[in-house]
């Protein structure tokens, strides 16, 4: 059988990293294939070369027997590619309908084919894939979670030989994961050929036929799916033992003082508004599915988002506007770090330094790339240059700038959404303990987690929200994942009533 994806000899060097180093991979029809392999293996690049959006240096790539000559996403889309890139590229302004649609209507048709046409459609197409969103809405006012959905709709809207799928679940929760997996079955079944990649070795023991491991640019290993597990699979991505430890939990002092409440906040979709205290040294986790407002209440404690009602304060203060929740030492790490956290284009060292407490460094550039070198050292971040763009970087070690942006900055308050999306397993239990090194040391520390195990390996103290409203409150030692998992979906007390 032709294979639907063979790509042979492949390399791609950037200045100072050889990001693939003579790979070669073949994918069949019909079948799932995981890719493997630590923050910067080049997982991504091999994935923008075989989608047209790189050159190789050398080798060549073939898509269904016919060779790929020119390297350009039109050219790998005439082959019948399509691609779930790693970062988010919904266009806000646009409908959702109209995002689905943006890749099989031709771009005049935008334009003359009536909004309720295209909408219809791509309704269809949402239902058809068992996505719970109404194309009419505007895509820019999605969460992190459902404007993925809204590529996977994009991504699937026209029958495709090969589908890629880069990190597709770093922002998705439970049920959203369900969508995915079904999706990914059907198009496997219908005899699309998929290369999945991720950082939960779970899904591709759920999903996938057989697995690639990198590890720096090279090919390290290949196996049936079937005949491999998760600590062999771990070891090869690593080359080193990850280390499962139980993190140790530190008690929280009784006379902990509270630090950050929300008083009375009203949040989209509620019926009642919150009241929630945030204590010095307390890890509180928000826990919920795409819309119940867990995103939403974690940026108003941060300061970043004005609540529509109610109010916020730090140390017994209103907290203001951003700038004066940054000063005041409120760390945020956002779920979209591209959008909201990077300046892509500046340094990576400028990048670490943006917070408040490197306010001053920006203007010492030498003590700006001391401290910059010094969290590349600690191994926090895997680069070679801190003067480099931070866009130069992979997409887990991105991650790891923002997280370290706020340990160099010694905050109070530190709120995080999805603090680990895209971060490999070995940096994810680095950050964790790191996190409860801050705790320990009297920070408060808020998270935002659609990964229940994150949540239990952090949480003194577990909110879960749907729609709006508080559900449950349970605490972090008693949290278990399918716990959790049930009481995110259990009615709500307004639906027991109806
Ligand atoms: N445009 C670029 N310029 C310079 N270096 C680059 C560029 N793109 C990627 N790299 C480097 O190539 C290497 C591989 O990056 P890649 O994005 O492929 O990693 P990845 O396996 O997808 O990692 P992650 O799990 O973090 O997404 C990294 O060292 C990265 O910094
Ligand atoms: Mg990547």
């Amino acid at each position: 059988m032709t294979a639907a994806i063979e790509c042979a000899g492949v390399s791609k060097g950037f200045p100072g990293v050889r990001a693939l180093d003579d790979v070669s991979l073949t994918v069949r029809p019909g079948t799932v294939h995981a890719l493997l392999g630590e923050n910067g293996a080049g997982k991504s690049t091999l994935i923008r070369i075989l989608t047209g959006a790189e050159r190789p240096d050398t080798g060549t790539v073939h898509i269904g027997g016919v060779p790929l000559r020119q390297h350009t996403p039109a050219a790998a889309r005439r082959l019948g590619v399509r691609v779930l890139p790693q970062e988010r590229h919904v266009a806000p302004d646009l409908s959702v309908g109209h995002n689905v649609l943006l890749d099989s209507l031709p771009r005049t048709a935008l334009r003359t084919v009536s909004a309720r046409r295209v909408q219809e459609r791509a309704q269809q197409h949402l239902d058809a894939l068992g996505v719970d969103l109404d194309a009419r809405a505007r895509a820019g006012d999605l969460t992190a979670a459902q404007q993925q959905l809204v590529e996977l709709a994009r991504t699937t809207a026209r029958p495709a030989a090969v589908v890629v799928l880069d990190e597709p679940t770093a922002s998705l929760a439970g049920d959203e994961v369900t969508v995915l997996f079904r999706v990914v079955r059907q198009l496997r079944d219908a005899g699309t050929a998929l290369l999945y990649i991720s950082h939960h070795l779970h899904e591709v023991f759920a999903l996938a036929d057989e697995a690639t491991v990198l590890r720096n640019g090279r090919l390290v290993h290949r196996t049936p799916v079937a005949e491999t597990d998760h600590d062999s699979l771990l070891r090869h991505i690593f080359d080193r033992d990850v280390a499962h430890v139980r993190l140790p939990r530190r008690p929280l002092p009784a006379d902990a003082p509270v630090v950050l409440a929300a008083r009375q906040v009203a949040l989209p979709g509620g019926h009642r508004p919150l009241d929630v205290e945030v204590r010095a040294g307390e890890v509180l986790a928000l826990s919920g599915p795409a819309g119940a407002g867990a995103s939403e209440l974690a940026a108003c404690l941060a300061g970043v988002r004005t609540p529509a009602g109610g109010r916020v304060e730090l140390g017994g203060a209103r907290l203001g506007s951003r700038t004066a929740a940054a000063r005041a030492g409120v760390g945020f790490v956002p779920a979209d770090r591209k959008r909201d956290a990077l300046l892509l284009e500046r340094a990576i060292a400028e990048n670490l330094l943006v917070g408040p407490a490197g306010r001053g460094a920006l203007h010492r550039p030498v003590a700006a790339r001391r401290t910059a070198w010094a969290a590349l050292r600690a191994g926090r971040v895997k680069a070679d240059d801190p003067g480099r763009p931070v866009r130069t970087l992979s997409g887990g070690n991105q991650q790891r700038v923002v997280f370290s942006r706020w340990l160099l900055a010694e905050c109070r308050v530190l709120v995080l959404d999805q603090p680990t999306a895209g971060v490999d397993v070995g940096a994810k239990f680095d950050i964790y303990a790191q996190l409860l090194d801050l705790a320990a040391e009297g920070v408060a520390v808020v998270v935002v987690s659609s990964d229940y195990e994150e949540i239990c390996a952090l949480a003194d103290r577990v909110l879960v929200l749907r729609d709006g409203d508080l559900v449950a409150e349970v605490d972090g030692a008693a949290a278990t994942p399918d716990g959790l998992f049930a009481l995110e979906t259990a009615p709500t007390p307004e639906e027991t009533a109806a």
